[in-house]
């Protein structure tokens, strides 16, 4: 039987160019050639290097396992070298990811953001990674259950054998750090409950209840909660693979033909339709948005990446990015005010509370006026 196969897709913030718009050429060269020495030494079998927004993406496969110390120390390094390039070019937020000054053991509350799993390859192996800026792990809750809930995106759940059993949906509750088990079809209420608020519960893996099989997989980290104050939206990923016993390449695809919406945008703290583009188009430059995600698709072959194909650069997702300006613009029209801006829970992860502090003083217990107003 042939060795499991690792995917392990890892992502951080650690310079943008210009501001928090886009990646700087001479990080992707960088993590390319460092990337290029760990496959001839032996540790990769392959790997890609890609960019979404101001994130640098690393999709790496191997035969380690998940949360491998190799790996993710690798990955590390990467970044680290990356940092020392954007501190020469001064681009933008340099190492802001990197919440730690060294590597210790794994990825795990580090800063960046990951997503992995381990399984093995199936006589074709077709695998979709997403990747999104401006915007949190939650932003993957809606697609998610469309793709492997919802039979009005995929087809599968009603006229597969294979895929009429369902899915098992793993949710983190990301507050208390505990996850549930659900199972679709018979629980989706349960599922949707939770699932239906994202910035609190996040689905980080869904298995094929058929086979048994990883379907899917996120990054769940909230960089807000582990270093305790806002530093930059988490600008998830995710891997989903397709086709036989999981949904079909243009089901996993469908849910981004509508834009929904999602946290993040300017400064974090907007909500923004997600927009599906082509790498190329993933430079986030309105109000620092609208968010974005683009979708790389790989076959693997004994762990070798053939691929990407740049699947939303396609004239049938152009409807989607019209109603996803058309939604920004509408929002736009709100400015500060919610719920275009996030609520104010959502808000005290960031600096609103500084400004709460310096106005603290004047509040006065619920009366009117009654003193002339002093000068100030
Ligand atoms: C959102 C984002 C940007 C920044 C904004 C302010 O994820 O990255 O919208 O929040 O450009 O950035 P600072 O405060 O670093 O000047
Ligand atoms: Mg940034
Ligand atoms: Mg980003």
């Amino acid at each position: 039987m042939a060795e499991p196969i690792t995917l392990s897709v890892i992502k951080a913030d650690i310079g943008g160019y210009v501001g928090h718009s886009g990646m700087h050429p001479a990080l992707m060269e960088a993590a390319q050639e460092r990337l290029e020495f760990a496959r001839r030494q032996g540790d990769l079998i392959d790997f890609h290097v890609t960019a979404c927004g101001d994130d640098l993406g690393l999709v790496l496969t191997h035969t380690l396992g998940n949360d491998n110390e190799i790996i993710h120390k690798l990955a590390w390094q990467v970044f680290a070298e990356c940092t020392d390039i954007a501190k020469e070019l001064k681009l933008y937020g340099a190492g802001q990811d990197l919440l730690s000054d060294a590597f210790s053991g794994n990825m795990k509350g580090m800063g960046p953001g990951y997503a992995e799993m381990t399984f093995e390859e199936r006589p074709a192996e077709p695998i979709i990674i997403f990747f999104a800026d401006k915007t949190s792990a939650g932003a993957w809750n809606l697609p998610l259950y469309r793709m492997f809930a919802d039979p009005f995106t995929t087809a599968g759940l009603v006229i597969s054998p294979e895929l009429h059993q369902g899915f098992c949906f793993v949710v983190l509750d990301v507050k208390e750090n505990r996850t549930i088990e659900l199972n679709a079809p018979e629980e989706i209420y349960d599922l949707l409950a939770y699932i239906g608020s994202p910035g609190r519960y996040t689905i980080s893996q869904v298995y094929s209840r058929a086979t048994g099989d990883i379907a899917a997989a996120s990054s769940t980290q909230r960089l807000s909660l582990i270093a305790g104050k806002y530093v930059g939206k988490d600008d998830p990923v995710c891997i989903v693979r397709s086709q036989s016993q999981f949904p079909a390449v243009g089901e996993i695809l469908e849910p981004f033909a509508t834009p929904h919406l999602v946290e993040g945008w300017m400064r974090g703290s907007h909500h923004g339709p997600l927009m599906p583009v082509s790498v190329a188009q993933a430079t986030p430059s309105r109000f620092d948005g609208p968010p974005r995600v683009i979708a790389l698709g790989f076959q693997l072959a004994q762990g070798r990446l053939i691929g990407p194909r740049d699947m939303f650069d396609d004239p049938s997702f152009d409807e989607a990015r019209h109603q996803a300006n058309l939604i920004a613009e509408y929002l736009r029209r709100h400015g500060p005010f919610e719920p275009h801006r996030l609520p104010l829970a959502d808000m005290e992860y960031t600096t609103l509370p500084q400004i709460g502090q310096k106005l603290e003083h004047r509040w006065r217990d619920g009366k009117d006026k009654e003193e002339p107003v002093a000068a100030f």
